[in-house]
C-alpha cells in the first residue's frame, strides 16, 4: 500500500522530459502570457456575466470578481512556485507526483479532465450560442434542431461539435503555428473588450449600482462562484512547460501576468457593464455586446460580437492543448495507456491523444447542456488549486533547499488563504454539482486501483528495486 503515495523525485521528472518524447521548445514569456490570456477571457465574461448579475450578484458583480480574483491570484502565486521548480508538461498533475506521491497525482489528473475536457464542452456550447445568435443578426436563422442539445430543446448541438473538431485540427497541425494564430486572436480580444471600455463607459449612470446586493451577501459568493468560471484556464500556462525556452523564469511570468491583466479587465467590464444596464435586464446570450445595442452603439455590439466569437476560440485552443498535455504526462507515467502519450513524428504533436479529447468532447457539447457542465469543470479546477496550493507547502518542508527560481511569498498565509477561499466557493455550488463530483471521484479510485497502479512506471521502478538481490 505504501507505494502509492511514493513521490516521483522532481530531478527525474526533469531528466525524463529531456530528448525523450521531443516537443518542440518554442514558447517565451510573452506568448506564454499571450497562452494565458487565450485560455482565460472568452464565455465567462462575455456570456456568464449576464447570467451572474441578473441571478446572483446584481451590481455587486464587481466584488464577486474581485473574489474569484482573488482565489486564483493565491492559487496562481503556487502555481507559480511549482512551474518554476518542475518545468515539464502536466501542470498540477506533475506537481502532485513531486510533492504528495502517486495516489494524489492520480486524483488530480483525473481531476484536471473535469477541469479541461468538461471546460472545452461547456466553452464550445456558448460558441455555439454566440454564433448561432451573430448569424441570425445578419438574417441566417438555424433551426433549434440542429443547434441546440436534447435538454436545451433541440436534437444535437451541431455548431459546439464542429468548432471542436476544427480546433482539434489545428492543434494537430503543430504548437508554433498554433501559438501565432493564438496572439493573433488574443489582440483581436483585447481590443474589443478594450473597445466596449471606450465606448460605454461615458454611459454609466450611477444609479444602475442601486441596489448594490439585491441578493445578499451570500448571492454575491455564488456569483462567485459561477463567475469563477471566467478565470479558468490560467494555469493552462503551466501545461506549455516542456515547449518553453527557460521554462524556470518564463512560466511564472506567464501564469502572473495573464491573470492580473484578466482580472483587471474583468473588474472594469464588470463595473460598466452593471453601470450602463439594470442587472435585471442582463440574463440574455451576449451580455456585453447587447448593453452597447441599449445605448444605441449597434456597430460596436456588431464588433464586440465578432471579438467575443474569436476570443472564445482561442480559449478552446489553449484548454484543448492543455488537456492533451495532461494526458501526455500521465501516458508517460503509464497511469493512462501509452497511445495518450504517442507523439507524431511528422508534426511533432500528440496526435492520438488530441483525437480521442476531440470525439469525447464534441459528444458531451453535441448533447449535454452548459450549466451542468460549467459547474463541473469549476468543482475540478477548484479542488486542484486546494491540492496544488497544500503540495507547495508540504515541498517547503520536504525539500527546502532545492532551488525555486519563483518563491511563493508568505507560504503560511497565502497557502491557508488559497485553501479557504477555493473551498468556500466549493460550497457555494449547487449541491447536484458537488454530488457529480464524488461519483467522478469514485470512479477514478476504481480505475486506479484497477489499471493504473499496476501499469506506473514508478510502481514497476520500484518494485525492480525491492526485488534486487542485497550486495
Ligand atoms: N475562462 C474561460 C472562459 O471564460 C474558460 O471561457
Amino acid at each position: 500500500m505504501s507505494g502509492i503515495f511514493s513521490t516521483k523525485p522532481i530531478d527525474t521528472l526533469i531528466g525524463e522530459t529531456k530528448g525523450k518524447q521531443g516537443l518542440k521548445k518554442a514558447l517565451n514569456a510573452v506568448d506564454l502570457t499571450m497562452l494565458g490570456i487565450g485560455a482565460v477571457i472568452g464565455t465567462g465574461i462575455f456570456v456568464l456575466t449576464g447570467v451572474a448579475a441578473a441571478q446572483y450578484s446584481g451590481p455587486a458583480l464587481v466584488i464577486s470578481f474581485i473574489f474569484s480574483g482573488l482565489a486564483c491570484f493565491f492559487a496562481a502565486l503556487c502555481y507559480a512556485e511549482f512551474s518554476s521548480m518542475v518545468p515539464v508538461a502536466g501542470s498540477a498533475y506533475t506537481y502532485s507526483y513531486a510533492a504528495l506521491g502517486e495516489l494524489w497525482a492520480w486524483i488530480i489528473g483525473w481531476d484536471l479532465i473535469l477541469e479541461y475536457a468538461v471546460a472545452i464542452s461547456a466553452v464550445a456550447i456558448g460558441w455555439s450560442g454566440y454564433a448561432v445568435t451573430l448569424l441570425k443578426s445578419i438574417g441566417i436563422s438555424l433551426p433549434a434542431a440542429v443547434t441546440l442539445a436534447p435538454g436545451a430543446g433541440g436534437i444535437v448541438n451541431l455548431p459546439a461539435m464542429i468548432i471542436i473538431g476544427l480546433i482539434s485540427w489545428l492543434l494537430i497541425s503543430g504548437v508554433r503555428g498554433t501559438s501565432n494564430l493564438n496572439n493573433a486572436i488574443v489582440v483581436i480580444k483585447l481590443a474589443v473588450i478594450a473597445l466596449f471600455i471606450i465606448l460605454a463607459v461615458w454611459h454609466v449612470q450611477p444609479a444602475n449600482w442601486h441596489p448594490f446586493m439585491p441578493f445578499g451577501f451570500n448571492g454575491v459568493v455564488s456569483g462567485a462562484a459561477v463567475i469563477f468560471f471566467a478565470y479558468l484556464g490560467f494555469d493552462a500556462v503551466s501545461t506549455a512547460a516542456e515547449e518553453t525556452v527557460n521554462p524556470q523564469k518564463n512560466l511564472p511570468k506567464g501564469i502572473i501576468y495573464s491573470l492580473v491583466i484578466c482580472t483587471l479587465l474583468y473588474i472594469v467590464v464588470a463595473a460598466i457593464l452593471t453601470g450602463v444596464v439594470r442587472y435585471t435586464e442582463l440574463n440574455n446570450a451576449a451580455p456585453v455586446a447587447y448593453a452597447l445595442q441599449r445605448i444605441g452603439i449597434n456597430w460596436g455590439s456588431a464588433l464586440v460580437s465578432v471579438g467575443a466569437i474569436c476570443g472564445i476560440t482561442s480559449v478552446l485552443l489553449v484548454i484543448t492543448y492543455g488537456q492533451t498535455r495532461i494526458f501526455f504526462a500521465m501516458s508517460r507515467d503509464g497511469l493512462i495507456p501509452s497511445l495518450f502519450g504517442k507523439v507524431s513524428a511528422q508534426h511533432k504533436t500528440p496526435v492520438t491523444s488530441t483525437i480521442l479529447v476531440a470525439i469525447v468532447t464534441m459528444i458531451a457539447s453535441g448533447f449535454l447542456p452548459i450549466g451542468i457542465v460549467a459547474e463541473l469543470a469549476n468543482i475540478g479546477t477548484l479542488f486542484a488549486f486546494i491540492i496544488v496550493s497544500i503540495g507547495v507547502w508540504v515541498l517547503r518542508h520536504r525539500q527546502p533547499d532545492r532551488k525555486r527560481a519563483f518563491r511563493t511569498p508568505w507560504v503560511p498565509v497565502v497557502v491557508p488563504l488559497s485553501v479557504l477561499s477555493c473551498g468556500y466557493l466549493i460550497i457555494h455550488l449547487q449541491e447536484a454539482t458537488l454530488l457529480r463530483f464524488v461519483v467522478w471521484f469514485a470512479i477514478g479510485m476504481v480505475v486506479y486501483f484497477a489499471y493504473s497502479r499496476n501499469h506506473s512506471e514508478l510502481q514497476k521502478e520500484l518494485a525492480a528495486e525491492a526485488n534486487k538481490p542485497a550486495s
